[in-house]
């Protein structure tokens, strides 16, 4: 398989952290130390009331900016929602869909994920879809049932062309803010397998063009080996992509 038709993708989720100042600095800081670095693409995540500022900060830069959840409705009696075409028009290019702490605080499912991601779409944004085993589901050995499960209800009626807009970024749940990671091997074979269930989708062709992240305590020291692995296209970076120095290092290692 050849890596190099994928591009490389390092984004930050900055989950809930980080007031519109310090994300305005955060941004600014991080453009500074990405800058000229072209060889993946550069997202933050940020909390939506930090977009405004961010997408300022990140204006002219090789930044873009995400945001970490998008409601399914369009619109109406929905308090506390955002809507894709409200996120499209503040100037985010992409939206974090099923990161797990929505899945185990917030009651998000593979349904509702699904909703959100055709919302998304169809309003114009792209979508980093996270999906990942828990710690239980490794243990009894079912990994690789539970992603390929999990890819398919997440990706349901989804078109090839939307596909185009789609990062899936495998979390393992046991790995995030855990400093446990994945070894790259573990996360090459994953993130295998989702590749191949999204042939079983759509068409070898398609899952070979599909860019997948690993995530879970991906950091400076170890985001080289995990990023040299062939099926591992990027990383979803959480506590690393809060120290610009740090998160920036990864792009390095994208580089
Ligand atoms: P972490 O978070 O890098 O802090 O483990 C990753 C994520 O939740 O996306």
């Amino acid at each position: 398989m050849d890596k190099s038709k994928r591009k490389v993708v390092i984004a930050g989720n900055w989950k809930m952290n980080m007031t519109p100042s310090e994300a305005k600095a955060a941004v600014a800081e991080t453009a500074k130390l990405v800058e000229g670095k072209t060889g993946c693409e550069v997202i933050l995540c940020v909390p939506f009331v930090d977009i405004a500022s961010a997408v300022e900060a990140a204006k002219g830069t090789n930044v873009k900016i995400g945001a970490q959840n998008v409601h399914f409705e369009a619109k109406g009696a929905f308090t506390g929602e955002i809507s894709a075409a409200m996120l499209l028009e503040t100037g985010v290019e992409y939206v974090i869909i099923g990161h797990s702490e929505r899945r185990q605080y917030f009651g998000e499912t593979d349904e509702t994920v699904n909703k959100r991601t055709k919302a998304a779409l169809a309003a114009g944004l792209k979508v980093i879809l996270c999906l990942g085993e828990v710690l239980e589901q490794r243990q009894s050995g079912i990994t690789s049932e539970i992603v390929s499960m999990q890819t398919k209800l997440d990706l349901a009626g989804l078109t090839a062309d939307e596909m185009k807009n789609v990062i899936i970024a495998y979390e393992p749940v046991w790995a995030i803010g855990t400093g446990l990671t994945a070894t790259p091997d573990q996360a090459d074979e994953v993130c295998g397998i989702i590749r191949e269930t999204i042939a079983g989708l759509y068409t070898k062709e398609l899952a070979d063009a599909t860019v997948i992240q690993y995530g879970g305590s991906m950091n400076d020291g170890n985001a080289a080996e995990l990023l040299s692995k062939v099926n591992v296209d990027g990383g979803l970076i959480g506590g690393a992509s809060l120290v610009p120095a740090k998160f920036s290092k990864i792009v390095d290692a994208a580089q």
